[in-house]
């Protein structure tokens, strides 16, 4: 098969999730194209059979560009198999009200530009202090202390739990998965 992989990313993070995807893909024989959103706004997705888009939470929302890509190109989307990774670090403490809200915000997400993705795979994250400006730093400390994860505030901390990921990237489309 050919896939399409668009994401967008602030610290990194959700770039290596995406280059993992695509490794994991490319091993089992498929062809595979990976863009930053930014670079993305001439593909043709009619040359893909499954796209997976990925982006990362800040604030409660995902990146605004992956939103108008998505817009833009809904009509394409939702008539292929599509697969929604949602990088957050909330995921990571399997609390169910934070499941609850990262469900909405990613049903709204897509939603808002009028797409209906085939699955949506919600994916742990990573501090990244060595990416981080003073504020952020200063921010992602008193965040991890709320959620009582210990973290070095002069290193990364990946919560990216890399074989389960690779359990839904084998298994997918599958059968289904068109849109809607
Ligand atoms: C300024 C900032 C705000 C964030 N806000 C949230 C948030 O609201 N909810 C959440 O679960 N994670 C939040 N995160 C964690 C990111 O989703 C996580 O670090 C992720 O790995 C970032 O992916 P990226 O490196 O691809 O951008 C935030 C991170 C930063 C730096």
């Amino acid at each position: 098969m050919r896939y399409l992989i668009i994401y967008a990313t602030t610290e990194g993070q959700t770039r290596k999730i995406c280059r993992f995807c695509a490794d994991q893909l490319n091993s089992q024989g498929h062809s595979v194209e990976m863009l930053r959103v930014g670079d993305a706004e001439d593909v043709e997705l009619a040359l893909f059979d499954a796209v997976i888009l990925a982006g990362s939470i800040h604030i409660g929302r995902l990146q605004a560009e992956l939103g108008d890509f998505v817009a833009t190109h809904a009509p394409a989307l939702n008539v292929r198999p599509t697969l929604l990774l949602v990088v957050s670090l909330a995921i990571a403490g399997d609390d169910p009200k934070d499941r609850a809200e990262l469900d909405s915000i990613a049903q709204e997400f897509a939603d808002d530009a009028g797409w209906k993705p085939g699955r949506i795979e919600h994916v742990a994250g990573a501090f990244r202090f060595t990416e981080y400006d003073f504020f952020r730093s200063l921010a992602m400390r008193w965040i991890a202390r709320q959620r009582g994860q210990k973290i070095d505030p002069h290193g990364d901390k990946e919560y990216t739990d890399w074989p389960a990921l690779a359990e839904v990237i084998s298994g997918w489309p599958g059968d289904g998965g068109a849109g809607g």
